[in-house]
């Protein structure tokens, strides 16, 4: 039986709706910031977007920085380059615009800034946070333009570490944003291949915690409205991406997303992990592939808990027909059904396929899988995901 004893974290102060990001000078003037650091993406960098959002601080006079240097997954260099910057500039916070690159790297940039110990130091591990000096922490705002990763309400960034091709969780709990500025109009700018990505990603996210095992109804209960309001906007979200009621319901979901995998992730992420870095491979889309496999793979530890999920979300035909859904939502949002498919020219010998096993196994999310991840499992998901048979299936 699970006992009832768990820890219990809830996101922070969220300004939600279309229009908010007008508020922001008003979010730096009740954060305490003074003299922020705007920290994005190179790409948004260049968007009407992110000039648009300048200029509100421009209108407000408030004297702040940009800092645009950040690779899609960042890695040490990154970080190095923007909290120079900040210190530089003599910045007392932190914008943090964009997907969950940008976002993670602003608050990275926050955290690290005034530390005396290394990055690796911080490492998501026992408490190794507690080596941080919290006094010297620089609050953060967080405005996400993607609605996936759900970074805004995370208490962690996450950082490559070269070295090794291993991404590494850095965690703190004043990590976590003072405050959120998540206005879905400024989503609606995205490709249809990013919406179908950053959506799988949330989905993932509210599946995989949905499926850990443990003790957390409420972080349950926030996956499962998470679920149904990808399944019932995502593929709304990726025809018209101007639709702005789909692109809000996408946002909460995102944001629902990571507050329910505190609860903990699973294989589907294991197997993303590794792909991501050997293949520089979009996150959630790795994920998208994967999903199938790992749900029939896990079925006998969550048949009755995904029955009871599709009997909310309006899906027909119990598991099977909640497996059925997913195949179908990726087929709509053009997700590839095999790992070919996602990387062209895949040739994956013995070796490449052992490394990746480890890899999963040993992944900080594999700890989250309802049924035990071993190299063994990790290997005939693997096959799944390449062949494109699900479990059952001759
Ligand atoms: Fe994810």
């Amino acid at each position: 039986m699970t006992k009832l004893v768990s820890k219990w974290n809830y996101p922070t102060t969220v300004r939600f709706g279309a229009g908010r990001i007008k508020e922001l000078a008003d979010a730096l003037a009740e954060a305490g910031i003074k003299r922020p650091l705007f920290v994005t993406d190179p790409g948004l960098a260049k968007l009407p977007v992110a000039a648009s959002t300048l200029k509100i601080l421009d209108t407000a006079k408030v004297p702040y920085g940009v800092f645009s240097d950040v690779k899609p997954n960042p890695v040490e260099s990154n970080l190095a380059a923007g909290i120079s910057a900040f210190r530089k500039g003599k910045y007392d916070g932190v914008i943090a615009f964009g997907g969950g690159s940008a976002l993670d790297l602003g608050k990275l940039i926050a955290f690290q800034a005034g530390q005396t110990r290394p990055v690796w130091d911080f490492e998501d591990i026992g408490d190794w946070w507690t080596r941080a000096n919290p006094d010297a922490i620089a609050p953060i705002i967080a405005i996400p333009t993607t609605a996936g990763t759900g970074s805004e309400v995370g208490r962690a960034g996450v950082i490559t570490h070269e070295a090794s091709h291993t991404k590494k969780v850095i965690f703190h709990p004043k990590m976590l944003p003072a405050i959120v500025i998540a206005d879905p109009q400024l989503t609606t700018g995205m490709p249809p291949f990013i919406t179908a990505g950053t959506g799988m990603d949330a989905l993932a996210h509210c599946l995989e915690a949905y499926c850990a095992p443990g003790y957390h109804p409420m972080a349950d209960g926030i996956a499962v409205e998470g679920i149904r309001l990808v399944f019932e906007n995502l593929p709304r979200a990726f025809a018209n991406g101007k639709d702005l009621t789909a692109r809000a319901h996408m946002m909460s979901a995102a944001a629902m997303g990571a507050a329910a995998f505190q609860k903990g992730l699973g294989a589907i992420h294991s197997l993303s992990h590794p792909i991501g870095a050997l293949y520089d491979t979009h996150h959630g889309m790795t994920n998208a592939v994967f999903m199938p496999y790992v749900l029939s793979f896990n079925r006998e530890a969550i048949e009755d808990k995904i029955a009871r999920l599709s009997a909310y979300c309006g899906i027909k035909g119990g598991f099977d027909g909640f497996v059925r859904a997913v195949v179908k939502l990726r087929r709509d949002l053009k997700v590839p059904h095999t790992l070919p498919g996602l990387i062209k020219g895949l040739e994956m010998d013995k070796k490449r396929k052992s490394l990746i096993a480890d890899m999963a196994v040993v992944d900080p999310t594999a700890g989250g899988n309802p049924v035990k991840l071993t190299k063994k499992a990790a290997l005939m998901l693997l096959d799944s995901a390449i062949e494109g048979k699900l479990a059952g299936e001759s």
